[in-house]
This record gives structure tokens, C-alpha cells and sequence, in this order.
């Protein structure tokens, strides 16, 4: 303030050759004036007159902030109202979407560049590529080395559903569901393949089943982390070692982000575009010894398409897991998965990817722990996943909205921070509740994540000062 007032009295001075007794009628009186009129008024003109000559936009909302003090002449100083402004600095990387994610830091389209494109998938350099993308897989999964690796098509889905139609009725199924992707599996065995025998152990969004339910002498089909509600089973140890049926896991938003005990799994499944970053299209199917004898020993009495099918003879054709693919695979899509996983090894493998995610994870449980308008949605702190973190607006004046209005509000928040170019595609799933969702695998960056809470901060007060000034 001082300075504004000297850079005006420079400027009367030079232009007016006013002297100081003069310059202190002008400048003195008028705030003297604002001074009295402040302590009567229930606004602050002088804060108003400041705000308005600063350049970013302020916001309607005066959310109260810890060290705020009124700017004021004379009295005591007290915490009050701020205006909330934008943050000044925007995430380097505006990609937050659970899948497609965010590609690795460093990542160009150059990457791309020695991909085998207008070549023959069967060729014998393009064969050498794919088979260099299963073995990249087997190290940074740390796969044991007599479990099958596949390139599939349909991305993870198909991955899915070739298993669960190849294999599912030697006896009954288990189906776990929490989130509406594992929902999806519950839908296609009960609706589409129609089995007998199936039991479905439910939980709402926000909370797991309880595995304790679970009868490991039937197959069991779970998803490792619920993308849309970012609850995950925090371990394999309700899995036993010894178990009569088989686990089919879909890890796709697990795999390079969590510790999957392939000991305790039989099947698993994921896709490149999730925690590596990579492109969606083909998906990876990962089969125990176990899982390979059930395919050989079992014939499921049902038509199955040419891209389920593993078996010939009754006997698996290994062809798929060594580079001779179901069908035609992009060579760049490959391509960008080995780009992907180098990555993966070049900072540590599993552990260092892992611990980026746990660090991602942290930046923003850190910021929920503070904020009093944002939660998880996921109840139990050692359920929460690491890499989809789906979280509730809870602040009571919308909560008390109804539940469109809800809805509309978290999208709202979004757009916002759309339109800004802040952050991208970090709402939550369509059929999930409403909220947030935002991707904190190992290749999105924990600074980006740092930057972005101070814009959900700011994009919440506007919007709920908008709701405020709507109603
Ligand atoms: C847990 C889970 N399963 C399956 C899918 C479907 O994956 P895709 O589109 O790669 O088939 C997703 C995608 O978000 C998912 O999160």
C-alpha cells in the first residue's frame, strides 16, 4: 500500500508540481475517509479497491484461510475473510485420467519412431518386438518363470472374458464386486455364460466384500483394485497357497502400481494403458501352470469365437505366449508398451515404480487430510488404492443438494480446471458416485499432484460460490 501511495505521489508531483501539502489533502483525506467509513461497513472497501486492482481473477466465495488478516487501517488485526484466488503455478502435466493415463514423464511421440510399422506382425524383427514385450512384462512383474505370458486382443476386457469363457463351469465361480467393473464380470457370468453355480459376495462403492466369505475349492473372480471407487485388496493373504479352484484376477489398474503375489493368483489380466501410461487396444494375459491345465482339461460346452480361443487338440497353443498372436497387433501400440516398461527398469522396476505411486498417493492423503470439503470414498485407510484415488465432496452444503445436483457440481469442478488447461478427465466413473477421481500411478509426477490441490482448493470455493450466488 505505502508503495502504491509514494508511486502516486511521484507521479502528482512530477506531472502537477503539486507540493506536500497538497499531495497530503489528496491523498491523506481520502484515506481517513475510507478508514471511518471501514469500521462502519460490513464489507471492507479497502480490501475491495486492493483486490480489484489485482490482476487475477478473485473469487466471489471469501473462504476463511488460516493466516488471513483483514487488510485494514488501525485496530486489532483478526483472521477473516480472504478472497480465494487461482493459483498461480499450473501442473507441468494436465493428464490425471484413470485410463487412458498419463504417458511416462519424458515421453515424446519420438519414442514411436523405430516401431515396425507397414511391416508383417509375423515378421520375424516385428515377432521379436512383440516376444521383447512379454519378456520386458515377465522382469518388471517379476512373472515366475513357468506362468504364461499373453498378448490378447480387446485390451484388458478381452483378456477377461477369453478366460472366463474358456474355463468357468468346471465348478462353481465365486464373483467378488465392489466397483462396477468387477459388477461387469458378475454381469457376463451370470447373464451371458448363465452358470449354475454362482455366488456373488457384494460390497457398496467404498468398501470390499468380506473375504472371508470367499470358498477357494470354487474359482474365485475378482478385480485387485476397483478403478472406480479406489478401493483394493490390500494383499493376497485371504488367498491360501493350497486352494482347489482357481483365482482369476483383473489387476489392470494394480499391475506395475501394486504387489500382486502371483503365487496366490492363477489368472491375471491388465492392460498398457493404465499404470504404464501405454496405449489400450491389446490386452495381457498372464496364466498359471494351474490355470493351463484347466484350459487343456476342460471344454466348456459353448461356441467360442476365434479371439477366446487358447486351445487346439486339447492342448494349449503356446504360439500365444511366444509372440505368434490371436491376430493382427499394432507394432506401435508395442512399440510404446516397451518404450513404457524400459522405463519401468531404467528407475528401479517394480519396487521404484511402486514407490512412485506410494509417493503420488501420499500428496494427495496429505491434502484430504487437511481439506474439510473433500474425503475418500474408500473407508478403510489400508484399502485405499494408490493409483485411482477416488474421493467424495463432502462439505454440507452440497452434500444437503440432492443427487444430480451433486453429480453436477463435481463435474462442474472439473470442467473448470478443464477449461483452464489445469487438469484433465479426473472426474469420477459414470456409474460410480459422484466426485473425483484422480490417477496417481508411477508415471504422473508427485509435483504435478502438489500443484494440482491448490486448483481443487480454488475450482470448489468458486463453484460452491456460484451455487451460492445461483440460489
Ligand atoms: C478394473 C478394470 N477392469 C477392466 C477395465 C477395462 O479395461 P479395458 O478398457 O482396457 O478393456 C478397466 C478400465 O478402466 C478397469 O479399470
Amino acid at each position: 500500500m505505502y508503495a502504491f501511495f509514494g508511486h502516486l505521489y511521484d507521479i502528482f508531483q512530477s506531472q502537477h508540481n503539486l507540493n506536500v501539502r497538497s499531495i497530503c489533502g489528496l491523498v491523506v483525506m481520502p484515506v481517513v475517509l475510507l478508514t471511518l467509513l471501514h469500521r462502519r461497513l460490513p464489507h471492507d472497501p479497502i480490501e475491495s479497491i486492493l483486490t480489484s486492482l489485482l490482476p487475477r481473477r478473485i473469487s466471489r466465495l471469501r473462504t476463511p484461510r488460516p493466516n488471513a488478516r483483514r487488510i485494514g487501517l488501525g485496530g486489532p488485526l483478526k483472521m477473516a475473510e480472504t478472497p480465494q484466488t487461482a493459483p498461480a503455478v499450473k501442473p507441468a502435466n494436465p493428464n490425471f485420467s484413470s485410463g487412458p493415463c498419463s504417458k511416462r514423464p519424458g515421453w515424446t511421440i519420438d519414442v514411436l519412431a523405430g516401431a515396425l510399422t507397414g511391416r508383417s506382425h509375423r515378421a520375424k524383427p516385428a515377432k521379436a518386438r512383440i516376444q521383447e514385450a512379454i519378456e520386458l512384462t515377465r522382469t518388471l512383474l517379476e512373472v515366475p518363470a513357468d506362468y504364461r505370458i499373453g498378448i490378447v486382443p480387446a485390451s484388458d476386457t478381452g483378456a477377461v472374458e477369453m478366460f472366463l469363457w474358456s474355463a468357468l463351469g468346471a465348478r462353481g465361480v465365486d464373483m467378488l464386486a465392489w466397483e462396477s467393473f468387477g459388477a461387469g464380470w458378475v454381469t457376463d457370468v451370470q447373464k451371458q455364460l448363465k452358470l449354475d453355480d454362482v455366488r456373488v459376495l457384494e460390497a457398496p462403492y467404498g468398501e470390499l466384500p468380506d473375504l472371508n466369505q470367499v470358498d477357494f475349492n470354487r474359482d474365485v473372480v475378482f478385480t485387485w483394485n476397483g478403478t472406480t471407487s479406489g478401493v483394493r485388496v490390500p494383499n493376497a493373504d485371504w488367498i491360501p497357497a493350497d486352494r482347489e479352484g482357481l483365482t482369476i484376477c483383473d489387476a489392470t489398474s494394480a499391475a506395475f502400481a501394486q504387489k500382486l503375489d502371483f503365487s496366490k493368483l492363477d489368472v491375471v489380466t491388465f492392460s498398457w494403458q493404465k499404470a504404464l501410461g501405454g496405449e489400450a487396444a491389446h490386452g495381457i494375459l498372464i496364466l498359471s501352470p494351474r490355470a493351463v491345465e484347466r484350459l487343456e482339461s476342460y471344454k466348456p460346452d459353448r461356441p467360442l469365437p476365434k479371439i477366446f480361443r487358447m486351445t487346439k487338440g486339447g492342448k494349449l497353443i503356446e504360439g500365444i505366449f511366444k509372440a505368434e498372436t490371436i491376430n493382427t497387433v499394432s507394432m506401435l501400440c508395442i512399440e510404446d508398451a516397451i518404450d513404457a516398461m524400459k522405463w519401468g527398469v531404467e528407475i528401479g522396476g517394480l519396487q521404484a515404480m511402486q514407490a512412485r505411486a506410494d509417493a503420488n498417493f501420499k500428496v494427495l492423503a496429505d491434502w484430504v487430510e487437511k481439506t474439510d470439503w473433500v474425503a475418500f470414498l474408500a473407508k478403510n485407510a489400508d484399502q485405499r488404492s494408490n493409483t485411482s484415488v477416488c474421493l467424495s465432496i463432502v462439505d454440507p452444503a452440497i452434500t444437503a443438494l440432492d443427487a444430480d445436483a451433486q453429480a453436477a457440481f463435481a463435474k462442474a469442478v472439473v470442467a473448470r480446471l478443464d477449461k483452464l488447461g489445469v487438469a484433465y478427465d479426473f472426474g469420477s466413473y459414470k456409474d460410480a458416485p459422484a466426485g473425483l477421481r484422480i490417477w496417481a500411478g508411477s508415471t504422473v509426477e508427485a509435483d504435478d499432484l502438489a500443484k494440482l490441490t491448490p486448483w481443487l482448493d480454488w475450482a470448489f470455493a468458486e463453484e460452491k460460490a456460484a451455487l451460492k450466488a445461483a440460489a
